[in-house]
């Protein structure tokens, strides 16, 4: 069983978030299962920098604007398709904007991605021929569309949701431009109020759709958590599957992790607190074993919840707790933590900015880990947390439902809390409660152990991948 995998980011080459992460370690854990998994991805320069031996295999004089070649390599043990085309990918920033924001010319840079996917689906590239294409989110939406409209014979397409909430919609004047006919902008093409929808056009268009949770994959299903889709996405509720994201068990091993001041396992728990230690005096908190200390490891925006924590920061210090705070995104939110942060440096540690090591450290070294989110596909730092032994506190929606077993709600077999629905209010009532639970050591010890015994690895959801790409891979149109 051969897959490409069609994604605009790949961890650990080029990395803004968790579906850098997935597209990392899911082809990995796939291969236990028998599937072989080439990963097609942009040439940003961040990527380019770190190929070594890579070979032309593909040649394209027009890919929007100016001429591609299709790269092969391999990169610590990821098998990769990369797109170097200079006109579209090689700038200085990010993979998405720049200094003065998104990219204008996103639309192109992203079809490109399908356009060369679709390419390789039709054998044009020696040596690989898919049996699966894998899409994943928006980037990489309208590879369905150019399958269908190509017309050339082509194995089926899979498309996961990671985030509804990025949806990619540009004006219908690019339709000839993107190399689509003019009947593709139909209700049942890549038309979306008026607009073409990348993400909807892969919704529509593909054989199966999955997103990372089974909760969310529910949740999406209504207006409110559809966020426009929601129609759409009952129409294809037969094709529609959550399958939870898993964690690379290696990059994230407690026991084994030279990030740490400290590994630790868990029959050497006791050695835990070491970290916390160590974390507490590199961040200016007050070294004190005794106060509980909370963690946040995120991108501060609306979805994630944080400016919910800021309102309830005076609960957590008046509960005589500490926070230590890792993460980027809206200026707001930065200026609010960074602030609180100023005012006590003893209780509150902030560190604005994207730290590897420091999220590592900061997982082996908090007592919980807060994820307040509005929503939250499947979410993947409550996963590091279980696995690192920091109690996760969590509000009830998509993946971290699911993730998640609250002390109130499983009592013995708990690995955290949960609150519901995402507000000050009921936030500061989960402070509240993991207060309390840190006042009986024994009970507290007990959920550290069954959060670290769960099993957050790629093993189970790869198996379903699986079977999804073997339920389909026979169908060719
Ligand atoms: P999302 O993809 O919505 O941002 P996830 O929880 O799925 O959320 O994935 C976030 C990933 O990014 C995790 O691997 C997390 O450790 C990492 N991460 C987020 N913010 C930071 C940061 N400031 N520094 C280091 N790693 C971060
Ligand atoms: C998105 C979601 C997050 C999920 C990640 C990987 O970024 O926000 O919940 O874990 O994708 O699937």
């Amino acid at each position: 069983m051969k897959v490409l995998s069609v994604v605009s980011e790949v961890y650990p080459l080029i990395k803004t978030g968790g579906l850098a992460d997935v597209a990392g370690a899911l082809p990995g854990a796939l291969k236990a299962e028998g599937v072989e998994v080439v990963t097609l991805v942009p040439g940003y320069p961040a990527v380019m920098a770190v190929l070594e031996n890579a070979s032309p295999v593909y040649w394209m004089d027009e890919l929007f604007g100016g001429p591609a070649t299709i790269l092969s390599a391999d990169v610590d043990g990821l098998d990769l398709f990369v797109i170097e085309a200079k006109h579209l990918y090689d700038r200085p920033g990010g993979p998405y904007a720049g200094p003065t924001g998104e990219w204008a010319d996103n639309p192109f840079r992203f079809a490109a991605l399908s356009r060369v996917a679709a390419q390789i689906a039709y054998g044009e590239v020696p040596g690989f021929v898919p049996d699966v294409l894998h899409a994943h989110d928006w980037q990489a939406g309208l590879l369905p569309a150019y399958l269908r409209y190509d017309g050339r014979r082509h194995a089926p397409s899979v498309i996961t949701i990671h985030n509804l909430a990025f949806q990619g919609q540009y004006a219908p004047t690019l339709l000839p431009l993107l190399g689509l006919p003019p009947d593709a902008y139909a209700i049942d093409g890549v038309e979306y109020y008026g607009t073409i929808g990348y993400l909807k056009a892969g919704i529509a268009i593909a054989d199966k759709v999955t997103t990372v949770s089974p909760t969310y994959a529910n949740e999406i299903l209504t207006d409110e958590g559809g966020m426009g889709l929601s129609g759409l996405l009952r129409v294809r509720g037969q094709d529609l599957v959550g399958i939870l994201n898993g964690i690379d068990t290696s990059v994230w091993d407690p026991a084994a992790d030279p990030l740490l001041a400290n590994c630790f396992a868990l029959d050497t728990l006791g050695e835990r607190s070491l970290n916390k230690e160590a974390l507490q005096r590199s961040l200016g908190l007050e070294p004190n074993r005794d106060r509980l200390l909370f963690g946040v490891v995120s991108r501060l925006s609306w979805q994630k919840g944080l400016d919910l924590l800021a309102g309830a920061l005076p609960k957590l210090r008046q509960l005589g707790a500490q926070l230590a705070l890792v993460g980027t995104g809206e200026p707001e939110l930065q200026d609010a933590f960074a602030s609180a942060a100023r005012h006590f440096p003893r209780d509150i540690a902030t560190v604005i900015g994207y730290d590897e090591k420091l999220a590592h450290q900061v997982q082996a070294g908090v007592d919980a880990l807060l994820v307040p989110s509005r929503f939250e596909p499947c979410g993947l730092t409550q996963l590091c947390a279980l696995r690192y032994g920091a109690l996760p506190v969590v509000s009830r929606v998509g993946g971290l439902a699911d993730t998640v077993r609250d002390v109130d709600i499983e009592a013995g077999a708990a690995t955290g809390i949960q609150f519901s629905p995402p507000s000050v209010e009921q936030l500061e009532g989960a402070l509240q409660r993991t207060a309390d639970l840190w006042q009986d050591k024994s009970m507290w010890q007990t959920l550290q152990r069954n959060a670290m015994r769960q099993d957050v690895s790629w093993a189970q959801p790869a198996a379903k991948y699986a079977a999804l790409y073997r339920e389909i891979a026979g169908r060719r149109s």
